[in-house]
Order: C-alpha cells, then structure tokens, then sequence
C-alpha cells in the first residue's frame, strides 16, 4: 500500500510529473532543455505575482534562504527578521552565522506577525538594511501578513524578504503589488516535485542590493545564474538537475489545467475541513491565537492521553503519514499538510482515521 503523504513537504508527487522525472536523460546545455527551463520560470513568474527576474538555485529551500542572506548583505549588516515560528528562526539564525545583526520583531511561535511590531523595531533600528519574514511558517501553521509587513518596510527603506517555501503555489501571493524584494520557494510542497530545486524571485532594489553586498559567495551567486539564463540559450551555472526542472514543470501544467484560483479554493477548502474536524473531535489548534492561518497545513494539540507519537503511529498503521511537532510543540502536537496534490478525499480519509484513533483512545 502506497503512505498516503499527509506531511507539509515533501508532498505526494503526482503521476504526470512522476512521468517528466523519469525522462531519457537530456543534456543540460541543449535547446531541448533550456526552452523547457524557460518555460518553467515563465510558468512560475505569475505565482509569485512577478514580472522580474524568476532565478532557479540548485537547492532545497534552506540552500535558496542561506542564497538571499549572501547574495544581499555584508558582515555586520543589521536586519529584522519575523520569528514567529521555526522557520523563522531558522533563517534568523542562517543571517547570524554569516555576520549580520538579527533583530526579532517577534519569537513568540503563538503570535501572527503584527507590522506594527515590525514598524517598532525597525524604528528601534534604524540601520536595519532589510526585514525577513515566513510567509506561511510550516511549524505553527500561520499564514503571516506580507502586504502589511511590506508596507512598514517601505516606510523605513528596509527591504523584505520573504520565505513562501510552504505557500507559493497553494496561496495567491503578489510579489509585485505587495512590494516583495525578494521571495524563496522550493520545488517539493504546493509545486509537487521531488526536491533539490529552489526559485527564486528579486525585485530591482533587491539587486542593486546584490551589487554592493560583500559576503562571500560562488555556487548560489544571483548575478551568476542571471547572467546564464541571459544567454542565447539560456541555462544555470553547472550541472542543472534537469528532472526536477521537468517535474516542475509538468506540475505547473497540472496547476494551469486545474486553474490557479481553484488550486487556491482547494487549499482553503482542505484547511476548512480540517479545522472544522478539529473543533468537532473536540481537538485544539496548536496555536488558537494566531490571527490567520495557513491554508496549507494544520497544527493540532493531540489529545494527552494518546499523545502525538500515538497519533502518529496509529495514522501510520491506517497507511497514512501526518507531520510530528517542532520545537517546543513535539511532545503536544501534530501538524497535517494539505497541500500541493493532495485532495479533499484525502483529507476526508485522513480525518476519518483521526476521528477512529480518538474514538479506539488508545494510545
Ligand atoms: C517555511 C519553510 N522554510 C524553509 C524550509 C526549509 O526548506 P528545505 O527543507 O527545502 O531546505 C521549510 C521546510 O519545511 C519550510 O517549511
């Protein structure tokens, strides 16, 4: 029996793009594939709502995230970084180990990100060059407020950059009309593709940040890789991973056959339906203060005396695989993703088990 992929990423990768992995192996430097390689970014640039430069970085998220933090700064370049949630703090800690000065507007994991917090700490601040910010932060579920956070960072000249690793292509998101500098996402949640590929998207202030910034940097050099895809045929530097790049963009067929607004209704159906099961199991969200939340996946309190291993176990032995908790919320809770390919049957399978591991009460 094949796991039915429950998890915020990697996420079930559909059969058609299966199908682009498992091409006759193309040569990297043909036309063959840099038209599908362009094909690609012109495919991805209305997700993230831009009309600029979409860059592919051969890497997972993390790679593209550590990318941003090299390609914009110098050592001792302040920033304020959103830390409401792992992956916040993860990048807030990527800026650290390469010599900047984090600001935390927030750490508190039960919070959405307020921009007027945001706004303070940049007045704290004034030297802060940029502001960092996780769109949908995948360990709390929350769906953090972009449009305001960007406002307040416009006010101050700060740049924003955004980690949308587990929203872009499961939430609208506009890159250009919310004044985004800079906006990472990965090849294996809402884009259904095995991962090893990041994209990445930069607004004009963003590079003419890249051309002044001084950290070291060769593999994940922005200016390189758009210097490659400027050529007559175009291409990445080195090797690229060209079935991820096919898997990609048979999965941006997939999401143009579906229509973008109805992979967007999907997702917020699938986030409905879970809730909706949360509060009729008689179960909490992890974080039930958080203003908005994420239409892509859903942390739950497990119920004490079954515990989330237990959760997790028993949905394990129905064949179905949901998330453990981050941080400090491993020994409470569970997260489950909606995301990508997956369907409101397999939500409706998913909570049904649920529903039966509650009922059975054991451990
Ligand atoms: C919001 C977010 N950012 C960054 C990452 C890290 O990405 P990767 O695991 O692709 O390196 C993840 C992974 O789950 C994520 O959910």
């Amino acid at each position: 029996m094949t796991t039915l992929l429950m998890t915020p990423g990697p996420t079930r990768v559909p059969e058609s793009v299966l199908a682009a992995g498992a091409m006759p192996m193309v040569h990297h430097r043909s036309d063959e594939f840099s038209g599908l390689l362009v094909s690609t970014l012109d495919r991805l640039r209305p997700l993230f709502g831009a009309t600029g430069d979409v860059l592919p970085v051969h890497a997972t998220g993390r790679g593209a995230l550590e990318a941003a933090i090299t390609n914009l700064f110098s050592p001792g370049d302040e920033v304020v970084a959103c830390c409401n949630g792992r992956f916040g703090e993860m990048w807030a800690e990527i800026a650290t180990r390469f010599g900047l000065v984090v600001h935390r507007a927030c750490s508190d994991w039960s919070r959405s990100i307020d921009p007027r917090d945001v706004e303070a700490t940049l007045d704290a601040h004034p030297m802060a060059r940029a502001v960092m910010l996780p769109h949908s932060d995948t360990s709390t579920g929350v769906l953090n407020d972009v449009a305001g956070v960007a406002a307040a960072a416009r006010r101050s000249g700060a740049l924003l950059l955004v980690d949308a690793v587990s929203s872009l292509g499961g939430v609208p998101f506009r890159f250009d009309d919310w004044g985004v500098d800079v906006a990472v996402t990965a090849s294996q949640k809402c884009l259904m593709s095995s991962p090893g590929l990041s994209f990445v998207a930069l607004s004009h202030r963003a590079w003419e940040a890249q051309a002044v910034a001084r950290l070291p940097r060769s593999y994940f050099d922005f200016a390189a890789i758009r210097k490659a895809l400027a050529r007559a045929r175009p291409e990445t530097p080195g090797t690229t991973p060209v079935h991820i790049v096919a898997q990609v963009h048979a999965a941006l067929t997939c999401i143009g056959e579906e229509g973008v607004a109805n992979v967007f209704a999907r997702h917020q159906q699938m986030a409905l339906m879970t809730r909706e099961a949360v509060s009729a199991l008689g179960l909490s969200l992890q974080c039930p203060a958080l203003g908005q939340l994420s239409p892509t996946l859903t942390a739950i309190r497990a119920p004490e005396h079954i515990g989330p291993a237990g959760i997790r176990d028993q949905m394990k032995a129905r064949g179905i695989l949901v998330a453990r908790g981050l941080g400090r919320f491993e020994s409470t809770c569970f997260r489950i993703g909606h995301m990508g390919d997956i369907r409101p049957a397999d939500v409706r399978r998913t909570l049904d088990a649920l529903a039966e591991i509650l009922r059975s009460g054991t451990r």
